[in-house]
């Protein structure tokens, strides 16, 4: 099976998981990136199912709305029942870094909100020690200097991703050569950085379960 067989193979397998757990009222939260962009492509098939949905960028609102899905702000709904993102590494605590496609606050903010959190990887992105993927931070842009100079001292190497505003108006700092053996405390110490919107670290409130494509299948992972 090819990285992108596996990525389609997790995108009709989360589409299966949820599906016995439709209602009319369900709003799903949908993520950003090409596994989560499979997953809007299969959830068109079955959009009379739901009542709607909330993106995590304004790229995955606009291919819901190609499909002719409904896309709420999230301000007004009262609940998300699921989360289907993808993530750029995870590890058995179901820890993730994510942030690759700059999307990581509103990511973050759906992760917060939803029920259930549904995370669709292929097998590449399962690491025993996050930190091998550079760890993206968004920052206010006229904190940029001072939140590199932060993450220096926390020992890892941060390059500003040039050219790349996210859908806030801010900018990225991805943090190279940054083992991360304890994820919970690094996210900690990075939120409190001045200047810091989010980092791309899912440790606080991981996933609660994983859809790993593999060549032998999907597997269901929970964190240990
Ligand atoms: C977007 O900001 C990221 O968090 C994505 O979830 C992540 O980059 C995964 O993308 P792929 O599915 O394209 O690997």
């Amino acid at each position: 099976m090819t990285q992108d067989e596996m990525k389609q193979a997790v995108a009709d397998a989360a589409l299966a998981c949820i599906r016995p757990k439709l209602e009319s009222n369900t709003v799903l939260g949908i993520g950003t990136g090409s596994t989560a962009n499979l997953f809007i492509d299969a959830l068109a098939g079955i959009k009379g199912l739901i009542n709607a949905t909330v993106a995590s960028s304004e790229a995955s609102a606009a291919r819901l709305k190609s499909h002719g899905i409904v896309v709420y702000e999230l301000n007004t709904v009262d609940q998300v029942d699921f989360y289907i993102d993808g993530a750029d590494e995870c590890n058995a605590a179901l820890q993730l870094i994510k942030g690759g496609g700059a999307a990581l606050t509103r990511e973050k903010i759906m992760t917060a909100v939803a029920e259930e959190f549904i995370c669709i990887a292929d097998e590449s992105k399962l690491v025993h020690t996050l930190g091998q993927f550079p760890l993206p931070v968004e920052v206010i842009p006229m904190a940029r200097s001072h939140v590199a100079r932060e993450l220096v001292k926390l020992g890892g190497d941060p390059i500003y991703r040039e050219g790349v505003v996210t859908d806030n108006g801010n900018v990225i700092l991805d943090v190279y050569n940054f083992s991360i053996p304890q994820p919970l405390a690094t996210e900690e110490k990075i939120n409190n950085i001045t200047g810091v919107v989010t980092n791309g670290l899912f440790a606080l409130k991981p996933a609660d379960v994983l859809l790993l494509g593999t060549t032998d299948g999907v597997q269901t992972i929970y964190a240990e």
